[in-house]
């Protein structure tokens, strides 16, 4: 049988910044209140024209350049993002691979909002340990600044744009081997986090709607508390499943939405400091993206080396939360 082995990292950010203190002019904030809630400082903006598979085209790009691998062996491409170019279609993974000269891949969007990369890491697993396909190319990628309401202060505050993307690919060795990876929902609490309108379940002719229709709105509150119980234990279950010890793992890469809840779930898992990566202060929240984010800003400060043990963990609307343990 075939593993799957996380071959490679990349990811892009927009250059233009929005801080804490550009929107307490748009909103009734402060720096401190983002600050001591959130742990965010400031956030990537795309630009106005930019896409999210323009971005996602940058992340993959350098994925593909470190994987070593030539872009006619990648069998399939799948993107997790919430903010698409379209809603209904063209996927943005097919408008990936297009601009990225892929041919005729496999190619498909799968919607699992900030959980997204982890559920993609599970897909193209399975599609490898199967042997249906050999390389796959797995990318986090959102514009979030699109279908955020930047009047709302309880979540303008949190979002941010970028993309991330990894390569995963089959190996016969065992010790490269993608370990386990867990992934849930629960639609009892579908109303959390949601963009209520533009779908069918919308209550507005989803054809006819102005712009903006699609803004995100979260309990922000009662999100946290479910973040914080069910992340704990998932994390503390998939590392008792493996036997694995919280000393064993190199980098604990959480989804970067609020560094409270990470503080959390670091704890119960008694992670010191400097197991646990953290993003969330100059990136925000970016949903899918931000786990492949932050793999590629510790691969790129050197921190990330061959035989490390990475421990993942996101949570977001659906519910859906899952966890991942990843050698590097
Ligand atoms: N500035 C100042 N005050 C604010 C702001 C703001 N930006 N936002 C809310 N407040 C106020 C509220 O109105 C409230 O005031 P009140 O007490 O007078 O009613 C007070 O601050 C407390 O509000 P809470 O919502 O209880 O604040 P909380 O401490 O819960 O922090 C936050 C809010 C940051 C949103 C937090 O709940 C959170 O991070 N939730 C989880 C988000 C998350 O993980 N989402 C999942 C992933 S996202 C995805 O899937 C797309």
């Amino acid at each position: 049988m075939a593993y799957a082995a996380f071959r490679s990292i990349g990811a892009y950010v927009p250059a233009d910044i929005l801080s804490n203190d550009d929107l307490s002019k748009m909103v009734d904030t402060t720096d401190e209140w983002i600050t001591k809630r959130t742990g965010i400082k400031e956030r990537r903006i795309a630009a106005k024209d930019q896409t999210t598979s323009d971005m996602g085209v940058e992340a993959a790009s350098l994925a593909i350049k470190r994987s070593g691998i030539d872009k006619e062996d990648i069998d399939m491409v799948i993107c997790a993002t919430i903010s698409p170019d379209y809603f209904c279609m063209p996927s943005t993974a097919t408008i990936i691979s297009n601009k990225l000269g892929l041919g005729n891949v496999t190619a498909f969007d799968i919607s699992a909002a900030c959980t997204g990369f982890v559920y993609i890491l599970s897909i193209a697993k399975a599609f490898i340990e199967s042997g249906m396909k050999k390389n796959v190319l797995i990318i986090g990628a959102e514009k979030l600044s699109a279908i955020t309401d930047y009047s709302d202060r309880g979540t303008c505050i949190l979002f941010g744009d970028g993309a991330g993307a990894a390569m995963i690919s089959a190996t016969d060795e065992r010790r490269e081997a993608i370990i386990d990876i867990h992934t849930a929902a629960d639609g009892t609490y579908a109303d959390l986090l949601m963009t209520p309108n533009g779908g069918s379940g919308s209550i507005h002719d989803s054809l006819d709607q102005e712009a903006g229709s699609c803004f995100m709105q979260m309990k922000g509150n009662e999100t946290f508390k479910v973040a914080v119980r069910t992340l704990t234990k998932d994390v503390i279950d998939i590392l008792k499943e493996n036997k694995i010890q919280s000393e064993d793992i190199t980098h604990f890469v959480p989804h970067q939405a609020n560094y409270r809840i990470i503080k959390a779930v670091g704890d119960a898992l008694k992670l010191k400091d400097e197991q646990v990566v953290m993003t969330v202060a100059k990136y925000g929240n970016t949903s899918g993206a931000s786990i492949p984010m932050a793999i590629n800003d510790i691969y790129e400060q050197g921190k990330l080396k061959g035989g490390d043990l990475m421990l993942l963990d996101a949570f977001g609307g659906g519910l859906t939360w899952g966890s991942a343990l990843v050698p590097f």
